[in-house]
């Protein structure tokens, strides 16, 4: 994406209030957070002894459910405010390190990462920042290590407005094509590593509450890629 897009992107995300209302763009926020994060939590791996990197983690709806189990997370987001909101609410915990940057630009070791966690990032990432990320993400994590990611497909998840320019509403299946297609590479070239969808799931809370079935939450494992036919 260019600079001045992501620019405009940061910029209107800096309107937005520190609040859950601010981060789900929605007026039944306070309603709906609790089913929301309870239904994503159940679907996510024991994060026992894992270090966890939350890439967009906004006001730390889910950083401190992160932090009570895992041995460490880093939580990464471009808006300053943010970050001091998720701080302040998360004060309590001594194993959370923030770094206020784009997602783009963290730089991890390969291997490092144990679990990594976006809910409603790669939306605001075009077609090619997607790609990259991901490529990182797969590199980070060790092998049979999970990623969690859940976006908006097709349209948005709430009620209040937000520059809608800057979003991607992808189908569900363009997702998958695009899990399917990143892979590691050997130094020969051979494909060596790749995702397995592992679950994909409409969630429940928002089908209940706001009647929308196309809030798409995957759960994502790193796999040798032992037979390229198969996957
Ligand atoms: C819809 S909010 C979701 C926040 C949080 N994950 C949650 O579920 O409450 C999207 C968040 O992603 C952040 N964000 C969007 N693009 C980003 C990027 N390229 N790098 C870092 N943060 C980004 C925004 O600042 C915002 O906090």
């Amino acid at each position: 994406m260019d600079n001045g897009k992501r620019s405009v992107l940061r910029k209107t995300w800096e309107q937005q209030d520190a609040s859950y209302q601010g981060m789900m763009l929605n007026s039944k926020a306070p309603l709906l957070h609790e089913e929301d994060t309870s239904e994503i939590l159940s679907y996510l791996p024991t994060l026992q002894g894992l270090d966890v990197v939350e890439l967009g983690s906004g006001i730390g709806r889910f950083t401190g459910s992160l932090a009570k189990t895992a041995d460490h997370v880093l939580a990464v987001d471009f808006v300053d405010k943010f970050i001091k909101k998720n701080k302040e609410v998360n004060s309590m915990f001594t194993n959370i390190d923030y770094i206020v940057d784009d997602a783009m630009n963290i730089k991890l070791e390969p291997n490092s990462v144990g679990f990594v966690f976006t809910n409603w990032l790669f939306m605001y990432l075009d077609d090619n920042d997607t790609t990259r990320l991901l490529n990182n993400i797969l590199k980070w994590v060790p092998s049979e290590g999970y990623v969690f990611i859940r976006e908006s497909c097709l349209y948005g998840s709430g009620d209040l407005s937000f520059g809608e320019n800057t979003t991607y509403y992808r189908e569900a299946r363009q997702y998958e094509e695009l899990f399917r297609t990143i892979s590691t590479t050997t130094s020969g070239g051979a494909k060596e590593y790749c995702f397995r969808i592992d679950k994909s799931k409409s969630l429940d809370s928002y089908i209940k509450v706001m009647k929308n079935k196309n809030q798409i939450a995957w759960l994502l494992q790193k796999v040798r890629r032992e037979n390229e036919a198969r996957l």
